[in-house]
């Protein structure tokens, strides 16, 4: 039997739809919200609003690079949360609608869940394997930390939390104080190319077992650079590179640490990184170089696949199609999931 997915993603500040069929993209559209970036971050009345416009054109588009019509799906699934309320809302309205229309299932999908299960879309041109289970995530987006131990598709433990900042914010903050616009975390990738990454110090947090915490590490960048702009008002554009090189070796260290620590605490070697923030080539090459030492069997999402998109809701709405996990036309949004 084959299974056809329309999915929506409307989290945040990107309008995404997805055709997913048997595990397999057939597409992907995303409509990102360009407003936000000179506001320092998602503005959500803004991004609500960006939703509305943008959520009907993307999803036609999605149908017709995947060759279909709407009478082709098979379930409509959405993103219920965790996210920005009103973003999240024109998404599962619109979900709702859509379904009830059809006649079809809806299946409401945790954003959180579909980042890591992007590691299980099936990809012929590339020959992919997924994962085996048990297997271990970092999930670093701009609004969650976490070490995930998954033990089926669905069936995933939090083994580590941040207790305060995520690694995205750390990123979209101390790039606000050099002068980023929303959100740095690519930007400071970019510079970091160029940077020295040993040129500064940043104090590392040292949080007992698979937690991890980022709001000390923005702190002692605000105190830095305040210091040192004192004595140089030219500081930051002078060193940009290098302060990026720096803020991003320190933040990767530490994320690659507590894997490194997850993996040994668990004996698990099937690890992988999903979220926005795994897209940082720092990242990418701290944990490939891992990977080879400690001889895991490493899944690094396709760049289109590490920050928000529908096509990770679409395999996690496949998933419970499979197990015939469909949602009721009275659910509503959950901005905490
Ligand atoms: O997963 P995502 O797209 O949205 C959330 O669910 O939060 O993650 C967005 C976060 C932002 O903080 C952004 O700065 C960060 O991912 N990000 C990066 C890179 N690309 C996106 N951080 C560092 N390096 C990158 N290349
Ligand atoms: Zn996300």
């Amino acid at each position: 039997m084959s299974v056809t997915v329309l999915a929506i993603e409307s989290s945040c500040d990107d309008t995404s739809a997805s055709i997913v069929r048997d595990g397999y993209v057939l597409s992907n559209l995303i409509a990102s919200q360009e407003i936000h970036r000179s506001y320092g971050g998602v503005v959500p009345e803004l991004a609500s609003r960006a939703h509305q416009a943008n959520i009907v054109p993307v999803t036609d588009q999605a149908l017709k690079k995947a060759g279909l019509r709407v009478s082709d799906i098979d379930a409509v699934a959405f993103t219920r949360g965790p996210g920005l309320l009103g973003s999240l809302l024109v998404g599962t309205s619109f979900a709702k609608g859509l379904a009830l229309s059809l006649g079809i299932p809806l299946i409401e999908v945790n954003h959180l869940e579909a980042h890591i299960l992007v590691h299980f879309i099936r990809n012929d041109k590339v020959n992919n394997t997924v994962p085996g289970f048990p297997f271990l995530c970092l999930l670093v987006s701009g609004g969650h930390t976490r070490i995930i131990q998954m033990e089926d598709y669905l069936e995933m433990r939090v083994l580590g939390n941040t207790i305060d900042d995520a690694a995205g914010e750390a990123f979209d903050k101390c790039g606000k104080l050099m002068g980023l616009d929303y959100p740095a975390g690519p930007a400071i990738d970019r510079l970091a190319a160029a940077g020295n990454r040993k040129a500064f110090r940043f104090a590392k947090p040292s949080i007992k077992g698979l937690d991890f915490s980022f709001s000390g590490l923005k702190t002692s960048f605000l105190y830095f650079l305040r210091d040192r702009v004192k004595e140089d008002p030219g500081f930051i554009e002078k060193n940009k590179a290098d302060l990026c090189a720096s803020l991003q070796d320190t933040i990767v260290s530490v994320l690659t640490s507590k894997l490194v620590k997850a993996s040994n605490e668990t004996g698990i070697k099937e690890i992988g990184i999903a979220g926005g923030v795994s897209a940082n080539s720092g990242l990418r090459a701290a944990v490939m170089s891992e990977a080879e030492k400690r001889k895991w069997n490493l899944f690094i999402p396709e760049p289109g696949y590490s920050t928000d998109n529908a096509a990770m809701i679409g395999i996690a709405g496949y998933y419970k199609y499979l197990r015939g996990e469909f949602t009721d036309q009275d659910v509503a949004p959950l901005a905490r999931f």
